[in-house]
């Protein structure tokens, strides 16, 4: 069944490292509390890897140390079914409001296009560990790699592996885009302050899904 047919609602935010994602999506939760038009929804902060129990294990094995590439894939993936059937459908299901900072496009970005994997392959895996729940919005906080190394903290060994390959995250990010070009907003970072940056973000989701708050 897809997100439209369910009752809540399922944001996702995607970005290179260092972009600004996890602040960017404290701040639109907290404009949208106090926007007066959730009614009787409630948002619910995510995240991936992790999200769940189990997931959060898996998320510390693959942050831990290196793994084979396939290897990598699945374990995301792994964790991906698990934060799926835990919590996010769940919360779908009540009517929430979902904001998950990464989803299915990091592994298109990250494990297709910047290690190497076949785009298709990556695409089927998401399909299938995501049992077609699918963000009906995502944002792309959209800065230039080397700016985002720079000001990135407590780096992971994502970071670790330099700008060329954060070039090549954000040119697969752009390419997932560029399938389902609707589904996406693109926030420059750089351009404004961070407030600014999620007021536009919180109006654009007012927007598109406010008369759904409005009919609960
Ligand atoms: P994290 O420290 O949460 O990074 P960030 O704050 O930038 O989100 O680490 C998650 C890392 O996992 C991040 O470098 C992106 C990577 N990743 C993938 O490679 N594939 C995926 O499918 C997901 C969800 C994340």
């Amino acid at each position: 069944m897809k997100t439209r047919a369910r009752k809540g609602i399922f944001i996702t935010f995607e970005g290179t490292e260092g972009a600004g994602k996890s602040t960017l999506i404290r701040n639109v939760a907290a404009q949208l509390e106090s926007s007066g038009r959730l009614k009787e929804r409630r948002i619910r902060l995510t995240r991936e890897p992790g999200g769940s129990p189990i997931a959060e294990r898996i998320r510390n094995v693959i942050l831990e140390e290196p793994v084979d590439p396939m290897a990598e894939l699945f374990l995301y993936e792994a964790a991906r079914a698990e934060h799926v059937v835990r919590t996010i459908r769940p919360a779908l299901d009540a009517g929430d409001i979902v904001l998950c900072d990464r989803f299915t496009d990091s592994a298109l970005a990250y494990q297709a296009h910047a290690r190497g994997l076949p785009w298709k392959k990556v695409k089927l895996l998401n399909g299938i560990a995501t049992a077609g729940i699918s963000p009906e919005l995502t944002v792309l906080l959209d800065i230039d790699p080397a700016v985002g190394l720079a000001r990135a903290q407590d780096r992971n060994r994502f970071e670790e592996e330099g700008v060329e390959f954060q070039k090549r995250v954000r040119q697969g990010f752009l390419k997932a885009r560029s399938e389902s070009p609707s589904r996406w907003m693109t926030i420059r970072v750089g351009s404004k302050p961070p407030e600014e940056l999620s007021a536009s973000v919180t109006r654009e989701i007012l927007k598109r899904f406010g008369k759904r708050f409005d009919r609960g």
